[in-house]
């Protein structure tokens, strides 16, 4: 949680300095400290449900559920580096340069493969620049995705449903002896 600049801003306010301020200024501080704390309060938790409308209207529910696709057909990527990635179009049209091409949506696909672009997907999960994470090793001790992202194959829509904060990460370490300290995942 960062606050804005304007915060900490010199200009406004010195650690330390605060006997110099008339106690008329005191009041809106205290208001705006207390609004800062109730909005890092919600910050909290406030990305667990977050599922933003993509593109168009890709669902998991019926590729790696119903369809029974393995989550790592589309996400290679996260058996070999830290992130997982989105799969590129050419892994959607081994299926969709044949299967439903009647649809909108496929025809929406195939343009963008045929540009040669990848569909501006929307990012779900995603860790402040200061955390350090890689797939690749908690691929490699086999857990499974869903330990960390829910249930995917029921969704239509990708929500975030842990939170993914530091406790989270910690009471796992714990629990299989892996590192926990400071600098295993901040550098
Ligand atoms: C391994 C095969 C396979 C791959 C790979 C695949 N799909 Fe599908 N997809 C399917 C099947 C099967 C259906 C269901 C078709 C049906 O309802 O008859 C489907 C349905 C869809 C639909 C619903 C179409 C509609 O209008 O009902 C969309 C959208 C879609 N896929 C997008 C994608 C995207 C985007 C990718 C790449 C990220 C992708 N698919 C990769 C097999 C695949
Ligand atoms: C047919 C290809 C396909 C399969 C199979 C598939 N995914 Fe995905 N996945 C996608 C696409 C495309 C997106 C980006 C669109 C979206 O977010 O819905 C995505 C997004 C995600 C995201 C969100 C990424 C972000 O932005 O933070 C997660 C997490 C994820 N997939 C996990 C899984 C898991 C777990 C499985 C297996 C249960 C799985 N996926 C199976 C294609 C696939
Ligand atoms: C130990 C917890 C954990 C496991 C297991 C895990 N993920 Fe993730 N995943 C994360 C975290 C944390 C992020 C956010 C990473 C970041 O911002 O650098 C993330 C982000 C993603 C993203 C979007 C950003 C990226 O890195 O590409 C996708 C897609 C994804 N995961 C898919 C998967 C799939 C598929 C699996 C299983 C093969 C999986 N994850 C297993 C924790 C996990
Ligand atoms: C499901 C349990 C689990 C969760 C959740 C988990 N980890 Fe891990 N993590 C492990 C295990 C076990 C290892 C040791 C892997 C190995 O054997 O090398 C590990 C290894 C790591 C390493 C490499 C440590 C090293 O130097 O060897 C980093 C960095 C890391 N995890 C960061 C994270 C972060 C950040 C999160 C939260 C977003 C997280 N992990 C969530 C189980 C977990
Ligand atoms: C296993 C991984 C892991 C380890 C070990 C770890 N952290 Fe973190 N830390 C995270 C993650 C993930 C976040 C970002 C999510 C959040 O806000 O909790 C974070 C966030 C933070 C923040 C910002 C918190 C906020 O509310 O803005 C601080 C400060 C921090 N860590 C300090 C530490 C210190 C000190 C240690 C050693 C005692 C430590 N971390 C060990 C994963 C870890």
């Amino acid at each position: 949680m960062r606050f804005p600049r304007a915060a900490n801003d010199p200009k406004h306010l010195v650690a330390g300095d605060l006997s110099a301020l008339e106690p008329k200024k005191i009041v809106p501080i205290g208001l705006a400290l207390l609004i800062l704390g109730g909005w890092a309060f919600f910050d909290s938790f406030s990305n667990v449900g977050y599922g933003p409308t993509q593109p168009i209207p890709f669902s998991h529910k019926l590729h790696a559920g119903t369809n029974k696709i393995p989550c790592l057909y589309c996400h290679s990527n996260a058996e070999r580096s830290r992130h997982a990635t989105v799969p590129a179009m050419t892994v959607c049209m081994n299926c969709h340069s044949v299967v439903k091409t009647d649809s909108p949506y496929i025809q929406k696909v195939t343009k963008y493969y045929q540009a040669g672009t990848p569909l501006p997907w929307i990012r779900v999960h995603r860790e402040p620049d200061y955390v350090y994470f890689s797939h690749q090793w908690h691929i490699a001790r086999g857990f499974a995705c869903q330990k960390c992202h829910g249930e995917v194959q029921n969704m239509d829509v990708i929500r975030q449903s842990k939170d993914l904060k530091m406790g989270f990460c910690i009471s796992c370490h714990r629990q299989n002896k892996a590192p926990t300290d400071c600098n295993t995942c901040h550098v």
